[in-house]
């Protein structure tokens, strides 16, 4: 997989809005929610209570979740480095749309490599889109002794290979916007940290 652009020959073409008119006409501005952790740390279950939160308070929120993208647009990808950099590529180009189309992107992937998320990031900052790094932060003990998908069993056994945090690398964030220890707090408390953070983004 290369992200290298193939296409030639290919002209952009404006729209007639821009994206200060359609966030007024939508009365709502776009932003992506970006979700990062070991497996079981939490990213879907949040992600999915947070965007019931949104769409309950009237704002337009969509979930890209990573287990459900796999099953269509990225069913192509494995796990190996380079198909997980191309997963997160092909997201973080998703996110940026939904983001731009003024709704409140979620996405709940591992995304376990520092430059892929900063590749997302930069893609929005080039946007002038805005990129909210959300860290769920759990001990790997825990994540393994959740294991709500049998995942890690699997991973101890060999039977599944390169999985995060045992047999393939997870690089945590040093920076995000929001870090949640969800071990230590509750998914309300943490659907509420993030809503409070996106506020001035309003
Ligand atoms: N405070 C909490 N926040 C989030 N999840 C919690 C919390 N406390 C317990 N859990 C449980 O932890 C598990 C998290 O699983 P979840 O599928 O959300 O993880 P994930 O990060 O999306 O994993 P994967 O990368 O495999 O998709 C769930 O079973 C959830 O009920
Ligand atoms: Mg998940």
């Amino acid at each position: 997989m290369t992200s290298a652009s193939t296409a030639t020959n290919i002209t952009w073409h404006d729209g007639h809005v821009t994206p200060k008119e359609r966030a007024q006409l939508l009365k709502q501005k776009g932003l992506t929610i970006w979700f990062t952790g070991l497996s079981a740390s939490g990213k879907s279950t949040i992600a999915s209570a947070l965007e019931q939160h949104l769409l309950h308070k009237g704002v337009n929120a969509y979930r890209l979740d990573g287990d459900n993208i796999r099953f269509g647009l990225n069913k192509n990808l494995g796990f190996s480095p380079e198909d997980r950099t191309e997963n997160i590529r092909r997201i973080a180009e998703v996110s940026k749309l939904f983001a731009d189309s003024a709704t409140v992107a979620i996405t709940s992937f591992i995304s376990p490599y520092r430059a892929d998320r900063d590749s997302a990031r930069k893609l929005h900052a080039d946007a002038s889109i805005p990129f909210i790094e959300v860290y769920a932060d759990v001990p790997v003990s825990v994540a393994e002794e959740r294991d709500p998908k049998g995942l890690y069993k699997k991973a101890r056994t060999g039977e599944i290979k390169e999985f995060t945090g045992i047999s393939a690398p997870y690089e945590a964030p040093e920076n995000p916007e929001i870090h949640i220890r969800t071990d230590l707090v509750s998914i309300a408390e943490a659907v509420q940290q993030i809503t409070a953070f996106i506020e001035k983004f309003k």
